[in-house]
Parts: C-alpha cells; sequence; structure tokens
C-alpha cells in the first residue's frame, strides 16, 4: 500500500473540504501532480477532493500516469443499504481511491458525528485495507481548561478502538487543533511538537513503542508556506493536513517541498 507510513517518510495532504467545481478540481489535481512529481519521492503527497469529482480525479490521474494519492474527505462504515447519502469503502475502493479521513473536526463538530462513529468508521475503513487518516483535536474551550492531551486522548482511544495493530501500516493520525483550523492561527511548534508526543504516548500504550515509533503524526490548523517549516522540523511532526492552502496549488506545494526538506 503506497500510502504506506514506512519510516514515517513525510505525508502531506489537502483538503479540499466543500470547494472546487469540476474543471477547478481537475485542473488542481492536475497541477499538483506536476508540481510533486518535480519535488520527488522525499515526500508523500495526497489530495481529497470532494466525493463527487474523485471518479474524474482518479481517472486523470491515472491517465497521466501521476503517483499522487487521491481520498476521500469521510467514509461510512456500513458496506451497503439503507444508507441514504452516504459512501462506502467499497464504493471508493471501486474508483481507485485509497485513503480516507475520518473524524475531521467538521464532521464532528458541523456535522456531530460522535466518537464511537469515527471510530466504526475507521475500523471498516482499514480492516477492508482502505487508508485512513484519523483526525484528533480539541476545541479552545477544551485547551483553555487545560484538557488538549485527555480529548485527544478519549478520540484516539474511541477511534482506534476497532483496529488491529496489522493494520496500523496504513493508518496515520492528525492532529488538528479546532481552534487553528481555518482560523490562521496555528499551534506554536512547542505546543504542536508537545500535543504530538503526547498522541505518539497513546498509541504506543494501545499498539506498542514500536508501533508507535513508525505511526505517521500530521499536523493539521491553519498550515501555510510560511509557517510549514517551523512546524516540520519538529521531531514528532511527519507531515500535514492543509485545508486552505490546499485550494492552490503553489502554496501547497510549497508546503510539500517544506515537508520534503526539513524531515
Ligand atoms: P486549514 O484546514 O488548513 O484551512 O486550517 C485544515 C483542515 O481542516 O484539515
Amino acid at each position: 500500500m503506497t500510502m504506506s507510513s514506512a519510516a514515517r517518510k513525510p505525508l502531506v495532504v489537502g483538503n479540499w473540504k466543500m470547494n472546487t467545481d469540476r474543471a477547478s478540481a481537475l485542473a488542481l489535481a492536475r497541477d499538483v501532480a506536476g508540481g510533486s512529481a518535480s519535488i520527488g519521492d522525499r515526500v508523500v503527497v495526497g489530495i481529497c477532493p470532494p466525493f463527487v469529482y474523485l471518479d474524474a480525479v482518479v481517472r486523470d490521474l491515472q491517465a497521466a500516469g501521476s503517483k499522487l494519492h487521491v481520498g476521500a474527505q469521510d467514509v461510512y462504515f456500513e458496506p451497503e443499504g439503507a444508507f441514504t447519502g452516504e459512501v462506502s469503502v467499497g464504493m471508493l475502493e471501486d474508483l481507485g481511491v485509497e485513503f480516507s479521513l475520518t473524524g475531521h473536526s467538521e464532521r464532528r463538530h458541523v456535522l456531530g458525528e460522535s466518537d464511537e462513529l469515527v471510530g466504526k468508521k475507521t475500523a471498516a475503513a482499514v480492516s477492508a485495507g482502505h487508508g485512513v487518516i484519523l483526525c484528533i483535536g480539541e476545541t479552545l474551550d477544551e485547551r483553555r481548561a487545560g484538557r488538549t492531551d485527555a480529548v485527544n486522548e478519549r478520540q484516539l482511544r474511541a477511534g482506534l478502538a476497532g483496529v488491529g495493530a496489522e493494520q496500523l501500516s496504513i493508518l496515520s493520525i492528525a492532529y488538528e487543533p479546532v481552534w487553528a483550523i481555518g482560523t490562521g492561527n496555528t499551534a506554536t511548534p512547542d505546543d504542536a511538537q508537545s500535543a504530538h508526543h503526547a498522541i505518539r504516548g497513546v498509541i504506543a500504550d494501545l499498539f506498542g513503542a514500536p508501533e508507535a515509533d513508525r505511526m505517521r503524526v500530521l499536523y493539521g490548523g491553519s498550515v501555510k508556506p510560511d509557517n510549514a517549516r517551523e512546524l516540520f522540523s519538529c521531531p514528532d511532526i511527519d507531515g500535514g493536513l492543509i485545508g486552505g492552502a490546499s485550494l492552490k496549488s503553489e502554496p501547497f506545494l510549497r508546503i510539500a517541498l517544506a515537508a520534503a526538506e526539513t524531515r
């Protein structure tokens, strides 16, 4: 599996959220594919277009022989049936979509997803060999109450409840403090490093130290070209999940280059 976290090679993924249209999605994917190919293989680069454009984007990239990885922004845990509006792991795999985000803060806090639902989605995906980036992170109130590590631990334990150690190679964690997403406020490198270190500690407790050492933990929340290098220099930050700055190829590729050059 190409998204595999071997040696924690940095991973930079663009989460396009509910943006682009068909033509701009195809153009952006092509530009990112071209630019990431010239950065080389020191960084793994992925994009998460909206569901409706996944098929067109995957086909276009395959036709161009691109190695850019394509993921979905969410996935449902049931394989099929009466679940209006949902999309299964099998449907995504059918299109050649390699991985999905689960537990993004907008799913949790705008759409009301529970820790338990995020866990079911994560387990269903990895058990089918479908990669996952499990997103976790505290709100501003939780941070102010000193509960950052406790919230991350709760979301991790629930999110990974159905995941076996043998499935970890296709799973990454994204730490995205909710107060930093789309706000222009970024965690300081020290705060982010401290959260990432604690996250790796929970993974070690659940699966063992060697597994924790192999697990990619990405940072997300207002990553931009001018703060990426500092963040990616932290020893426990293995790349980024990028929202706003992934909607144009130029800043996104500068962030990917920063990851390639710092690690
Ligand atoms: P942002 O979004 O980079 O726009 O803050 C990050 C994310 O939500 O994944």
